[in-house]
């Protein structure tokens, strides 16, 4: 998607005004027929309005009065995928954005929306010519909005649709050794440093959760690293952010059923895909943070050699795990990812991951769970950056009774808890790996869509990838001397 600033003072085509009250509409210079006309239908609580002049359509939009400032940016993003749609039905390539009044936060979040509604994947359709969506440039024209904002937008769309393409994409063409080198490809764009570490060197670590879910596959596990360190960060200890990367989770022998359930699988890894695109953007930000993503990366499969019920296996930790399912897999590869973190002494950790049927039940489509063994200012602001950004966390606790749940009778602690409180079982195995400030978030919910809703499309919808950006957004502004100091 083009985005640029109108140069014009006269409107171009297809014009869209956003109203923010029904009063501004005299600003607008429409002729007397078409003013009683918009009136009436505003005035019936229609909030997407069109009108056909001869040589191109005007659509005027307005949303309902929101107490919660956050509220009404969703209505507006909201809006203007309702405005790409309309866009779409009529074939146009370029809309034009006015607000009245003019006001940025309203133009971006409107264009945000629109933008990321018009996504599409249509790498595997062979009509991909004639569904290909033909807007494919959004022009801003209001003197607020500064460059620097286009630009930004720009990069994080960008990088919001990197990831829905990774999560998109089958296993057949995505195992972790691929899915590695994208995320190097990525990191060489930017400038940040990356490493992939392969099956000899996860051996070497002792990897042991890594390894035993990679035991079932014929492709090798992979453990990508990618770091950004300015020159000079304002924090001095990093923050690590870890991914799920499960490029697809069949349950191994546990096996899951096929139908909603094993056939989208393919959204597994969508954690990590999440994470190296929010470095990807503080990166093309040059935000000054020193930041580190971690990736551990395979597949979950039966197979001559897979990991079964029963088996012991060693976190690279030294901490043994009794396996009685192996479809509970995720918590074994984020617990060497975990252990790995530590090097970093890290100020922070978040890890993202599609970790549990639990979450998705409790909070469906529309919210993530997060767990932490340290609520405090760090949590509080990564809560406000998803009522901002609408990615929305809800917290969960780790209280010590649940601990009972993941005993076993032989090793230090077992995968899976006792059906009840299924997330917070996982949560309560990952802080057993975790022994600095730590935030999981369970995206299991969120992160891939059977049906379009709003303008987080269908399929891999890159859940994180808006929260983390602006968590470290705000969190930059707090520790620098103002906002975007
Ligand atoms: N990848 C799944 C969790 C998942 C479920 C992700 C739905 C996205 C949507 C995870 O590996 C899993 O299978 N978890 C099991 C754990 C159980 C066996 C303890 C689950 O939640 O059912
Ligand atoms: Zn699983
Ligand atoms: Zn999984």
């Amino acid at each position: 998607m083009i985005l640029t600033k109108s140069t014009s003072e006269i409107p171009q085509r297809n014009q869209i005004f956003l109203l923010k009250e029904i009063a501004d509409l005299p600003e607008l210079s429409l002729g007397q027929e078409e003013h009683i006309y918009l009136l009436d239908k505003l005035k019936n609580e229609q909030r997407l309005v069109e009108i056909n002049r001869f040589t191109s359509k005007l659509l005027i939009a307005t949303i309902p009065s929101f107490e919660v400032p956050n509220h009404a940016l969703e209505a507006w993003r909201r809006k203007g995928n309702e405005a790409a749609l309309w866009a779409r039905e009529n074939k146009f390539e370029s809309i034009e954005i006015t607000a009245f009044p003019e006001n940025p936060e309203i133009i971006l979040a409107f264009a945000e929306g629109a933008i990321l509604g018009n996504y599409q994947f249509l790498k595997y359709n062979s009509k991909a010519d004639k569904m290909r969506t033909s807007l494919s440039e959004i022009i801003i024209n209001g003197k607020s909005v500064s460059d620097k904002d286009l630009e930004q937008l720009s990069i994080l769309t960008n990088a919001v649709f990197r990831a829905r393409d990774l999560v998109n994409e089958p296993v057949i063409s995505l195992n972790a050794e691929k899915f590695s080198s994208i995320l190097e490809q990525m990191s060489l764009e930017v400038g940040i440093h990356s490493e992939v570490l392969g099956k000899d060197q996860i051996e070497a670590l002792g990897m042991g959760g890594l390894l035993a879910v990679n035991k079932g596959s014929v492709d090798p596990p992979t453990f990508t690293i990618m770091e950004w360190k300015p020159e000079k960060p304002l924090n001095r200890q990093p923050i690590v952010l870890v991914g799920k990367g499960v490029v697809f989770d069949t349950g191994g022998l546990s096996l899951k059923p096929t139908a909603k359930s094993m056939d989208y699988m393919k959204c597994d890894m969508a954690g990590g895909a999440a994470v190296a695109a929010a470095i990807f953007v503080a990166a093309s930000y040059k935000l000054p943070l020193h930041l580190v993503t971690l990736v551990p990366a395979t597949d979950n499969r039966p197979g001559g050699n897979a990991i079964t019920p029963g088996d012991v296996i060693t976190i690279s930790n030294g901490a043994t795990v009794e396996v009685l399912n192996t479809d509970a897999e995720g918590r074994l590869i984020l617990a060497d990812a975990l252990c790995y973190a530590k090097k970093y002494n890290p100020m922070l950790v978040i890890d993202l991951a599609t970790l549990t049927g639990s979450a998705a039940m409790t909070l469906g489509i529309h919210g993530i769970a997060a767990m932490s063994n340290q609520w405090g200012d760090l949590f509080d602001l990564l809560k406000k950056a998803g009522e901002r950004v609408n990615e929305r966390i809800v917290e969960l606790p780790l209280w010590e009774e649940y601990d009972e749940m993941i005993k076993s009778s032989i090793a230090d602690m077992k995968n899976i808890g006792g059906g009840e409180a299924g997330a917070i079982s996982a949560g309560k195995f990952l802080q057993r790996f975790t022994d600095y400030p730590w935030i999981h978030l369970d995206i299991a919910g969120p992160a891939f869509l059977h049906a379009a809703d709003h303008y987080r499309t269908v399929g891999g919808t890159a859940t994180g990838v808006r929260l983390l950006t602006d968590f470290l957004r705000l969190l930059a502004d707090g520790m620098g001397t103002g906002p975007n100091s």
